[in-house]
């Protein structure tokens, strides 16, 4: 964890923030949280959704809002993330609408500096302006990947859309370096449900007072020249966040250690570590050639198999008879790991993943050179650059075949190639070091954020008091 000091600049002062409640945007909202209040010394309120609500005990030092969002037992399940997130939008807005004005109008509390949503929420900007409170966006995917997003309509103007068969490994000239296969489109990419999602998102996007991401300068440095050129507001980027605070307080599920005690067990650098994140799901063939694949690999793994992640299945239950007898202790299968610490284990040497943003970044922060799955939306950018752009990586590019599995874990873990990707990306976390430190981007923006948070409270200050004054 990175030593700055407290701004104390928050101090006296109550930021407001909405997280999204899916995994991967939980973690980095509530670290965000963390950073804003021990860094700045601001007072925090989380106001979250019933579903998927924070495990407020970790959070003795925060104030939670619950809202009633309106979800139905069909409507909250994550494997349809982009439906779920459609009807949230609209469920949620004059609940949302309720509480943000009954907060702004406790004139117990710290006068409140501005509200901090997830760029998903989209409907957020139209009520803080409504209420006269500026909103700060957190985007929590890479910044390329946004871009990808925004660049939505033009793709399907010039006919990239919906993808076709014979198009997939054809470049994206308008986005180098993607392929049209890259393009972050989730399911059958069906016109409707997305666009409108991309449309809000975007649009409330460039309207807010300012964008904060968990990334980090020295990673992005053309896509963040396009997006502050493209967006014109002022852009923060603050990140890896989980180095100033690990993810396991936000777990939604509980991680289990014994993945800590098996790998002790292991070899330095000899162990994949198998996981595809808390939404992605698969089908029971591709479930049993990714067993195959790591089962004649003969590297020692670690698997993450969620429950239900296979459709159709409770958990493991595919499987053949004899499988884990066969692989024996080599193979270690749980339900949920204490992920960051898998990856910071020294027997860890390589990450099949499926590259959400925030996997891709601990990975990164780590040294661990990366598989990439890439399931669905952001995911595709992220593997791209991973395998591409960074060349920290190699992506199976026709899903889980287990000749391919077996390759890849071999290019990655035993010949050459590995060991250049190995060496890229241990350049990589002494860049994200760099970063953090005094000095150093991530530092700067973070100090940037923190005054600017202020200002924006004494410009609405003064704006009010020049209102209350006019006749
Ligand atoms: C989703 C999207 O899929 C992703 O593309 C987007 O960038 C964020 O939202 P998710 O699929 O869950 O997230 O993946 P990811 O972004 O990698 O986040 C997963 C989080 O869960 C990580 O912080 C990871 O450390 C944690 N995790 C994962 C665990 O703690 N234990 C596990 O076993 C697996």
């Amino acid at each position: 964890m990175q030593q700055t000091q407290s701004s104390g600049l928050g101090h006296g002062r109550r930021l407001v923030l909405f997280p999204v409640p899916l995994q991967g945007h939980i973690n980095p909202m509530l670290q965000l949280a963390n950073i804003l209040h021990s860094k700045a010394g601001f007072s925090i309120t989380v106001i979250h959704t019933k579903f998927n609500s924070p495990n407020q005990s970790k959070y003795p030092h925060f104030k939670f809002q619950p809202i009633p969002d309106g979800l139905l037992e069909n409507e909250a399940s994550t494997t349809d993330a982009l439906s779920l997130l459609t009807v949230l939008n609209v469920n949620c807005v004059a609940p949302f609408r309720d509480c943000l004005a009954g907060l702004l109008s406790n004139v117990s509390e710290e006068p409140i500096a501005c509200l901090i949503t997830d760029a998903i929420w989209h409907f957020t900007q139209a009520v803080a302006h409504s209420l006269e409170l500026p909103r700060i966006v957190l985007r929590t995917s890479s910044v390329a990947s946004f871009l990808a997003f925004a660049a939505f309509p033009l793709l399907r103007k010039n006919g990239y859309l919906p993808k076709q068969d014979s198009q997939l490994a054809a470049p994206v000239p308008e986005l180098p370096p993607l392929r049209v296969k890259d393009i972050p489109t989730i399911g059958a990419d069906i016109p409707g449900e997305l666009d409108d999602l991309i449309e809000g998102m975007i649009k409330e996007t460039k309207a807010s007072s300012g964008l904060i991401w968990n990334s980090f300068t020295e990673l992005e440095q053309p896509a963040l020249a396009t997006l502050q050129q493209d967006f014109g507001i002022p852009v923060f980027l603050i990140g890896p966040f989980h180095k100033y605070f690990p993810a396991s307080s936000s777990s939604l599920l509980t991680q289990d250690q014994s993945s800590i005690s098996w790998l002790d067990k292991q070899a330095p650098k000899s162990v994949i570590y198998v996981s595809f994140g808390s939404i992605a799901a698969m089908d029971e063939t591709e479930f049993l050639e990714m067993a195959w694949g790591l089962a004649n690999s003969m590297q020692p793994f670690l698997w993450v198999v969620r429950t239900g992640i296979i459709r159709g299945s409770e958990w493991i239950e595919p499987l053949p008879k004899g499988f884990m007898e066969a692989v024996g202790e080599r193979g270690h299968i749980v339900k949920w790991a204490p992920q960051q610490d898998v990856l910071m284990h020294p027997a860890t040497g390589g990450f099949w993943t499926h590259n959400g943003w925030n996997s891709t970044l601990e990975s990164i922060c780590e040294g661990v050179p990366m598989i990439c799955s890439p399931c669905f939306g952001d995911q595709m950018v992220n593997a791209r650059y991973v395998s591409h752009v960074w060349r920290v990586g190699v992506q199976l590019e026709n899903g889980p075949e287990r000749g391919e599995v077996e390759k890849a874990i071999r290019r990655l873990m035993v010949e050459k190639e590995g060991e250049e990707m190995r060496e890229r990306i241990m350049c990589m976390k002494e860049s994200v070091n760099l970063c953090l430190k005094q000095g150093g981007s991530s530092y700067q923006s973070l100090e940037s954020l923190i005054s600017y948070s202020v200002i924006i409270l004494i410009i609405l200050f003064s704006h009010l008091w020049t209102r209350l004054r006019s006749p």
